[in-house]
């Protein structure tokens, strides 16, 4: 059985998914769900944190949970909106803060001998954000931090596990957050802290032995982190059960679909290496628009995919590698009840004439927590590392329409940029790196002679998600040997200029 340790009802705040790192860095299992949209087993968690939210419970469309079945039997941590609302909304008083209450401030006051401040002292940053206050504190209340602008930054409810914060302990900037989560969640709540990589390994392989049975379930591999580790965990599961698609679209980096398929196979994986290149470029033949490119490259992944799953006789099942924060974005507070998960696919969806019931072992954890659950079960360490690689591959980093000769060159390119990070340590540092040929051609000189030639930009990339990204400061000297080496190697290119772009205004791909 999974554990059902927290509940976090999400109100809409921007930190909500920080709140749940928090307490998975605890070694505590927990679960973001809408605040509208409960969990039927809500009950069985063992304790409920109220998160924060861009709403003020003065409104007159505040977002509202009735908690009253819970207060006073469960273990409850109310943060920033989740304490005024338990001010508001019981005996107390919320309006709109005199100053603004945003960032850095200081614990000038904490109550002594509470479990909850247990090894927090008076001084302690925290961190801020919110435009309306606790006037007065709700009924039955006891005061148990302030600092000077927030009289009223803590409290608890005599007689109840009923625990408010008005500051945020899920933002780094609270310097001791993660061990007031700990002393709520461990010293208040008693919840122990057995949720690691190995025991999330455990239970769900035996989950997934339960639910698949003997059922055969066809997985598509894209040599990326997610496919590889949730294929790793359903061969734990059922073996030979799990049908593994491993397609070459023509567009992978230099000898990449050989040695990843050679990787799987020494991973004991049952996968078939299938090379479609040729109908891949064939459907992107003379399309010029990123968005028909990706169409095309979508449509004929389904066709391939289709084509394969076919042949694997009684085959019910598509596993995905899904991960936590696409979960949760499709659920989010605003999704409506309606809202329905998106079959997240790398290229576009599977069509529904598959008729398979979908499984996706890592729908419940976050991509660090899929490396660490990956290295668990000994899966190469240089594969978990890899940097994301686009499902169209190549064909959004060649401008303009593709040829095989221009994907040859983008590869050459491509190999010489990283593994020359490899070599010089950078790679570990960049959290994407790539070539993009670009659709222009410039005048060199080589020798004696006049050339015109395409020209390659090289970009790299420091981000945490991919929604923002900043260029990298690459060194000098790297550029300087990696373009050297790119111009003397790559025949057709005699130019190569670097990415100094940010995430907004640009975006990471070109295309
Ligand atoms: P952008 O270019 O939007 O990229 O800043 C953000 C991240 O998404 C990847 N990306 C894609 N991944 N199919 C994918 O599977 C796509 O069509 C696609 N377009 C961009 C990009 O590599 C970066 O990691």
């Amino acid at each position: 059985m999974q554990q059902h340790d927290v509940l976090i009802l999400d109100f809409g705040s921007q930190y909500t998914q920080l709140i749940a790192r928090r307490v998975r860095e605890l070694n505590i299992y927990c679960e973001i769900h809408p605040y509208n949209k409960p969990p039927a087993n809500a009950n069985d968690f063992k304790a409920i944190i109220l998160s924060g939210s861009p709403s003020s419970v003065r409104a007159e469309n505040a977002p509202h949970f009735d908690f009253s079945e819970i207060r006073g039997n469960k273990p409850i941590l109310a943060v920033c909106y989740g304490a005024q609302y338990l001010a508001h909304f019981s005996g107390g008083n919320v309006a709109p803060s005199n100053t603004r209450e945003y960032g850095r401030a200081n614990l000038s006051y904490i109550k002594e001998n509470e479990i909850f401040f247990s090894r927090i002292s008076e001084g302690s940053q925290v961190w801020m954000s919110h435009s309306d206050t606790i006037k007065e504190l709700p009924t039955g209340a006891i005061l148990l931090a302030s600092t000077s602008d927030v009289e009223n930054a803590a409290f608890r409810i005599e007689g109840e596990d009923t625990y408010a914060i008005q500051f945020h302990p899920e933002v780094y900037h609270s310097t001791d957050g993660k061990r007031l989560l700990e002393n709520f969640l461990v010293n208040i709540a008693g919840i122990a802290q057995t949720w690691t990589s190995d025991s999330f390994v455990e239970t769900t392989v035996s989950e997934l032995q339960e639910t698949l049975g003997n059922d055969k379930v066809v997985l598509g591999l894209s040599g990326g982190v997610d496919s590889s580790v949730a294929a790793v965990l359903l061969h734990k599961a059922i073996g030979k059960n799990l049908y593994c698609i491993f397609v070459n679209n023509g567009l992978l980096r230099k000898n990449e679909f050989e040695s990843v398929l050679n990787q799987y196979e020494g991973m004991g994986l049952n996968v078939k290496g299938v090379d479609a290149s040729a109908r891949f470029l064939n459907a992107l033949s003379g399309i010029s628009d990123p968005e028909k490119k990706r169409k095309a490259i979508g449509n004929s992944f389904i066709d391939v995919f289709d084509d394969e799953a076919h042949k694997i006789e009684g085959v019910t099942w598509l596993a995905q590698g899904t991960i936590y924060p696409d979960v949760i974005e499709s659920v989010s507070v605003n999704g409506g009840p309606s809202a329905t998960i998106k079959s997240h696919h790398n290229v576009g969806g599977l069509p529904d004439f598959m008729k398979l019931k979908i499984v996706e072992p890592l729908r419940m954890i976050f991509k660090d927590e899929v490396r660490r659950v990956g290295a668990s079960m000994g899966i190469d360490s240089e594969l978990l590392a890899r940097h994301p690689f686009p499902g169209p591959g190549l064909a959004i980093r060649i401008l303009g329409n593709i040829t095989p000769e221009k994907v040859r060159i983008l590869q050459e390119v491509d190999a010489i940029f990283i593994n020359g990070l490899k070599e010089y340590g950078l790679y570990n540092k960049v959290w994407q790196a790539g070539a993009i040929l670009l659709p222009v051609n410039s005048v060199g000189v080589m020798g004696d002679e006049r050339t015109y030639e395409k020209v390659v930009a090289l970009r790299a990339v420091e981000s945490t998600d991919g929604m923002t990204a900043d260029w990298v400061n690459l060194p000098y000297e790297f550029l300087q040997k990696i373009s050297n080496q790119i111009i003397n190697k790559v025949k057709g290119v005699n130019r190569v200029v670097y990415d100094i772009s940010s995430k907004p205004p640009a975006t990471i791909e070109w295309e």
